[in-house]
Formats: C-alpha cells, structure tokens, sequence
C-alpha cells in the first residue's frame, strides 16, 4: 500500500463541517479503557526519556503519562480549549485545527517525544503533520501512535474505516515512511487481555 497513491476519497469524512464544530463541546470522558489506558502508559514508560520535553499532539483532558515521571515540559495541542485547560499534566496548551493548518506552531526541535493516543484516524493529511512532528522534535526523539478498534466514525477518514487493526498498524507505518526521516518505525500489539476488552495497537518510530 503506497499512501501517496490512496485517492483524496481515502481521507474524505462522513462530516465534513469544520472540525471545531464537532469538537465545541468538551468532552471529559476517557476514549478507551482502563487497561487499554495503562497499555498507552506503559509505552510512554518505556519511550519516553525521563528528562523529555514532551508533544502531546490530538490532546484533551488526559495525556496517559505515567503519573511518577515529571516531565519538564508537556505542552498539549487539540481542538477544545476546556478540555486541555482541564489536563493537569500540561504546561502549555494550544487549540489548532491540524485538518485546517499541519503547521505546528512550534519552534525546530522544540521537543524530545511525541505521543497520539486514540486520534490519528482523524488526520486528513497526516503525512505533513507527521513531518511537522519530525521539525519539531530532536533527533533520535520517539513517536508514540495508539489507537484502539473505536472511534468518531463520521470524523475518521474513509480508509481508515475501511481497513482491519492489523492494516490500521500497516497505514500508520506507510504514513511515517511518507513523511519521511523516521527510523525504527515498530508495529505492536500491547492490546491488555486479548478477547476481552478494548485492544491496544501502537507504532512506534524515532526522528532520523
Ligand atoms: C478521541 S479524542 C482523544 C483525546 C486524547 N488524545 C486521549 O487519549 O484521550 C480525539 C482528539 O483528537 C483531537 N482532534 C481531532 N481532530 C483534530 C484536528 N483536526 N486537529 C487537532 N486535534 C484534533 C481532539 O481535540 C480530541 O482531543
């Protein structure tokens, strides 16, 4: 699968109104469950260096961190201004849409880690926000994208509505070798109790 030859229709959404229509309200609520949760924990634990200044990109009123670790800096970016105003590990916040401007208001290599929990399925261009996250971060920094088997089906692109769990760790791959300058891109299956409950998939991959 070569993402740079998926139609436009592959990144089409059911609702196409602008993104800060849909995310106005806030929603204070957790997308996935409390193991599945601990999973996203547990690969932050792993990935991200202790002293990193830390992306939390697709945020809301959670970030998953573990709670031991003080990071010096996690700065937040999402769509709803009560939602990452209500995040207590956010040093920073921002309200962007990345649908609207990839751009991040970001300095070069602002960051040391990046994480996109359960949001990535809602990118209509994620090439250039995965390359934007790559000006942003040092190199050698990890990436961290999770996502489950739910989400907001009218916002999802079409292909991601389309495809399995094990082609969704495929597309998020192909959108990593897209943007280019990622190494160790790593497809994994930390879904907690297999069968039962909701399922963990992340890839993971370091700034080149
Ligand atoms: C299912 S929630 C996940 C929130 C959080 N990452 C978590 O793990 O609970 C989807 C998130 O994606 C963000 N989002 C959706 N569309 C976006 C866009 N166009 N630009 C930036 N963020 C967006 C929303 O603000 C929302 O917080």
């Amino acid at each position: 699968m070569n993402v740079q030859t998926l139609p436009a229709e592959a990144f089409r959404r059911y609702d196409e109104t602008p993104d800060s229509d849909f995310y106005q309200i806030p929603r204070l609520v957790t997308h996935i469950d409390d193991s599945a949760i601990a999973a996203v924990t547990q690969l932050y634990r792993e990935q991200f260096p202790p002293t990193a200044r830390v992306l939390d990109l697709m945020s809301s009123w959670v970030s998953h961190l573990p709670s031991e670790i003080p990071y010096p800096k996690v700065v937040g970016l999402g769509m709803n201004a009560r939602e990452l105003a209500a995040n207590p590990r956010l040093s920073e916040w921002v309200v962007q849409s990345l649908n609207a401007n990839s751009t991040l208001p970001f300095p070069d290599a602002a960051f040391d880690a990046c994480g996109i929990c359960v949001s990535i399925q809602y990118l209509t261009d994620p090439v250039s926000v995965l390359r934007e996250v790559g000006r942003v971060l040092t190199p050698g920094s990890p990436i961290v994208i999770t996502f489950s088997n739910r989400c907001f089906p009218t916002k999802a692109v079409a292909v991601w509505q389309q495809l399995s769990d094990q082609n969704h760790l495929k597309l998020v791959a192909h959108y990593l070798h897209e943007a280019g300058e990622w190494d160790e891109i790593t497809l994994l299956d930390r879904s907690p109790r297999q069968g039962k409950g909701d399922p963990l998939f992340a890839v993971t991959a370091r700034r080149a």
